[in-house]
């Protein structure tokens, strides 16, 4: 049995989050989708808010579960009987960070990571752009699962007033 974590801060959730985190869970028996609480501090959503759409999203796949985490991902691994983590990548640039973290968390715990290509058609995706494309008036519904692109809406309305 493997139990994997997809650890991240999902603010917001993407399609292209989504991608890898059903491709882990059609790969691993049982995936925990992991948001980090502490990442960012000008965050568009609250840590609470982000699992809620999370746990919307991935409402489909029966071994998926969303948390909360903070601290170190490895201590989150070890206290949820994690042995895999498994992250997507989009480009040569995302190797380059996701390597040295990858071999800090082995060199910490021994934990391993496993990555997934992003599918191409999402490889440009990040929540930093959606972000700054819905705060500058864009249309983001293509890169979000149902119903997410209306509370961005709806939290830059809040925000601009
Ligand atoms: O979506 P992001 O912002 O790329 O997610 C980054 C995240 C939360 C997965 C990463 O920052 C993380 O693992 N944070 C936990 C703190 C930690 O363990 N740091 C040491 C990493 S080697």
């Amino acid at each position: 049995m493997s139990r994997a974590v997809c650890p991240g801060s999902f603010d917001p959730v993407t399609r292209g989050h989504l991608d890898v985190i059903g491709r882990a869970a059609g790969l691993l028996h049982e995936v925990v989708v992991a948001v980090g609480h502490n990442s960012k501090k000008n965050a568009l959503f609250a840590p609470d808010e982000r699992v809620a759409m999370l746990a919307d999203a991935c409402a489909e796949w029966p071994g998926v579960t969303v948390s909360l985490f903070g601290g170190l991902l490895v201590d989150f691994c070890a206290e949820h009987q994690i042995d895999v983590i498994a992250k997507g990548l989009r480009s040569a640039s995302d190797f380059d960070y996701e390597l040295k973290m990858a071999q800090m968390n082995a060199r910490l715990t021994g934990v391993d990571t496993v990555f997934l290509p992003t599918a191409p058609q999402w490889s440009y995706v990040s929540s930093s752009l959606v972000r700054e494309v819905a705060l500058l008036g864009g249309d983001v519904t293509p890169f979000l699962p149902p119903g997410i692109a209306d509370r961005i809406l709806e939290r830059v309305r809040q925000r601009s007033q």
